[in-house]
């Protein structure tokens, strides 16, 4: 028999069932009720559902491997038509679940987790290892209230503190395990510091491609490790670049510089791995492919850099009878950015187009690199 909708049994059945719960975190998904970290009024997948509206709708989300999102625009007012950027969740189960995995806790260790959001990740945590042993730190003061609220009324009382999370926390240090819930395009050495001989699992990557878990191990002052999953977080606030509507990056599209390329741009939108690797030359990119609706197979490759400043558009056209295997590309700014992007593939190419399995990352007192194979081969 199923356990009922709407109850931490069910959502452990769920996880169980998609071979989600790594070893050791069954009993947490149980004991954990996500309900008493999560506000009123959350949002799921664009539905927003109201707990005082929809008391069963709302439990029914609750306890579904869905992400849950739990506040837009750093909790600001904005008038209407505003961009909403989602800047608070709970983060889908099965996701944290991964990571949880990933960070591979035992009994005894201690752990930092950068990004508190709604406390219940640290309540899974302090269920597991107990509440001494875990430190959650958000940028945001009223998320730290809330979070510490939440997990009190769990029964939970780690350490929650209200702090930019690149600095780590080094009263609690040191961790033997750090964790981020939120993307960082660099690894704070703070991190490495505060972990000398453990782990650190984080959504890693800049605008172009976010989408990996970096994972890496402290030894001698240094972290080394590789790349996996498909993770999509919100990114860090501190730093975060500017988003808005395709209008704020897309203007004067009738002044573009026209020119012509070899390279389709499905080669890279299409690409994890050309994207990953693309990503370490176009950092501070982001890019959207966007399909004709003309049923002609036709596509637009946006690429637009985060400062707003410059765009490319690539036109993939389905290959015809014509002998031109050629793309139409524009330009606009001050930065040409299907051709930063291109030479970037062009680099990749000229290694054999490797895996993101092949990479690894490294993070010393002189910052990160990206490399290939080893820690001496570095790319990026
Ligand atoms: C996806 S939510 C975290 C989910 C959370 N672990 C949970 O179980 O509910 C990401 C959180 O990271 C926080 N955050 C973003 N940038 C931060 C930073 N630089 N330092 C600390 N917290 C940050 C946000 O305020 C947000 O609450």
């Amino acid at each position: 028999m199923r356990a009922p909708v709407g109850t931490p049994r069910r959502l452990a059945e769920i996880l169980a069932d998609s071979g989600a719960v790594p070893a050791g975190w069954a009993d947490s998904i149980a004991a954990v009720p996500r309900e008493l970290f999560l506000p009123d009024v959350v949002e799921a997948g664009g539905e927003v559902v109201s707990r005082s509206v929809s008391p069963g709708r709302w439990l029914a989300v609750v306890y579904d491997d869905v992400p849950l999102t739990t506040q837009i625009n750093d909790g600001r007012e904005l008038p209407d038509g505003a961009y909403r950027l989602p800047t608070s969740s709970s983060s889908m189960p099965s996701v944290m679940l991964e990571m949880l995995g990933l960070l591979d806790v035992a009994e005894g260790h201690r752990v930092l987790e950068l990004g508190a959001g709604t406390g219940y990740n640290a309540g899974l945590l302090a269920h597991r290892l107990g509440s001494g042993h875990v430190t959650t730190v958000d940028i945001d003061p009223v998320l730290v209230e809330r979070a510490a609220a939440n997990l009190r009324a769990a029964g939970f009382a780690p350490r929650v503190v209200c702090g930019a999370g690149e600095k780590g926390w080094p009263g609690g240090a040191p961790y033997e395990r750090v964790i981020a819930t939120y993307t960082v395009p660099e690894i704070p050495y703070a991190w490495v510091e505060q972990a000398p001989a453990g782990r650190i699992v984080a959504p890693w990557g800049g605008s172009f491609f976010s989408h990996s878990f970096a994972v890496l191990d402290v030894a001698d002052g240094e972290a080394h490790g590789r790349f996996s999953g498909y993770p999509a977080f919100m990114r860090t606030r501190t730093g975060r670049p500017h988003r808005g509507y395709l209008s704020d990056f897309l203007h004067h599209t009738d002044e573009d510089t026209p020119s012509r390329t070899a390279l389709s741009p499905l080669a890279i939108a299409g690409d994890a791995d050309a994207q990953f690797f693309v990503g370490l030359g176009v950092p501070d990119a982001w890019h959207l492919l966007v399909d004709a609706d003309d049923g002609s197979g036709e596509a637009t490759w946006w690429l637009l850099a985060d400062d707003g400043k410059s765009w490319a558009a690539a036109e993939y056209v389905p290959p015809g009878d014509d002998a031109d295997r050629t793309y139409a590309i524009g330009q606009y700014g001050p930065r040409q950015l299907w051709d930063e992007a291109e030479r970037a593939y062009r680099t990749w190419d000229s290694h054999g187009r490797p895996t993101r399995a092949r990479a690894g990352l490294s993070v010393t007192r002189t910052g990160q690199r990206v490399w290939l194979d080893a820690p001496l081969n570095v790319v990026g």
